[in-house]
């Protein structure tokens, strides 16, 4: 990988064999993400031009790159975007990178307004990060009023910058605050990917995510629940009649989340939908009249 003026066949390799040494769990993806990117190129060119050779300040800039990827930093935060529902979203290390499985919680959403028939919905996401889920919903369902909050400034910029690129920025309010701080009025749907890790865990999460990504968007309080609870005790009061609270739940959290709405007493038809690994995911609950 040190050498210069090789091909893009011969770079690839000594970039894969290097993140594969790093313990970089998807080293040839990484390797042309990074490639491609840099060469402003799609994936699949990077085949076509497997012969070409690269100047060598292109093999520097493409070596600084990688590295960067074997001391942990994600590849996302690198080229500065990620794809979810086949959207692409600027990221920066003000936001949380959005997971493929939090688009669960983008098709709960949806399927209930589907089966309830909501068509002009009021809907608010809470602690919209990157503003992945809220831009969304907001290409899905043009009928939908948005409401988008977030304790963290900077992750409001981002989500901004995300709407305007998705072409949904005047059907998204942004609010900066905590929870249902910054809002007074009621909603058909709260949405919510909340931070679920438990303190204790935080230690243990891979170096990419630990070292990179920002803390309030992974640690839920000591138990990792604090702020579902939280979520759970303040929803119905900026919930209409009947509205429904759909949030991500972490692995093996069900039984908490469960009893804790069952405590408030004021919600009804609870159910979870499973991710593809088979981990109950999204939990989603309806206000009682
Ligand atoms: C797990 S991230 C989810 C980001 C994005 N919605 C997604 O799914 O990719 C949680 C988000 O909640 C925000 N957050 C943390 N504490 C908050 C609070 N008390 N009030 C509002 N937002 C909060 C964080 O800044 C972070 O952006």
């Amino acid at each position: 990988m040190a050498e210069k003026s090789r091909t893009i066949r011969d770079v690839l390799v000594g970039a894969v064999d290097a993140l594969k040494k790093s313990g970089i769990p998807t080293p040839r993806l990484d390797a042309e993400v990074l490639l491609s990117r840099l060469l402003g190129v799609g994936r699949t060119k990077l085949f076509v031009l497997s012969n070409t050779n690269l100047p060598d300040e292109r093999v520097e800039d493409f070596q600084r790159l990688i590295d960067r990827r074997r001391r942990g930093e994600p590849a996302a935060y690198i080229v500065g975007s990620k794809e979810f529902w086949s959207l692409p979203f600027a990221v920066t290390p003000d936001v949380l990178i959005p997971r493929p499985e939090t688009e669960i919680l983008v098709g709960e959403v949806l399927r209930t307004c589907r089966t309830f028939s909501l068509d002009e919905p009021d809907i608010i996401e809470v602690g919209t990060g990157s503003g992945a889920v809220g831009v969304a919903l907001a290409r899905e369902l043009p009928g939908a009023r948005i409401v988008a909050t977030d304790i963290s400034p900077g992750a409001l910029e981002v989500a901004e910058r995300n709407a305007s690129l998705n072409g949904v920025r005047e059907r998204i309010s942004f609010l900066c605050g905590d929870l249902f701080g910054p809002i007074s009025e009621k909603f058909d749907i709260i949405v919510s990917n909340p931070p679920y890790i438990p303190e204790a865990d935080f230690s243990r999460l891979p170096l990419g995510v630990r070292g990179f990504e920002p803390f309030v968007a992974l640690v839920g309080g000591p138990e990792g629940t604090e702020f579902q609870k939280l979520l759970i005790k303040e929803a119905p009061g900026c919930l209409k009649e009947r509205g429904w609270l759909l949030m991500e739940i972490g692995d093996g959290q069900e039984k908490q989340v469960e009893d804790l709405l069952g405590t408030e007493g004021v919600y009804c038809d609870v159910g979870f939908t499973a991710d593809y690994a088979g981990l109950l995911r999204v939990v989603r609950a309806r206000r009682k009249e």
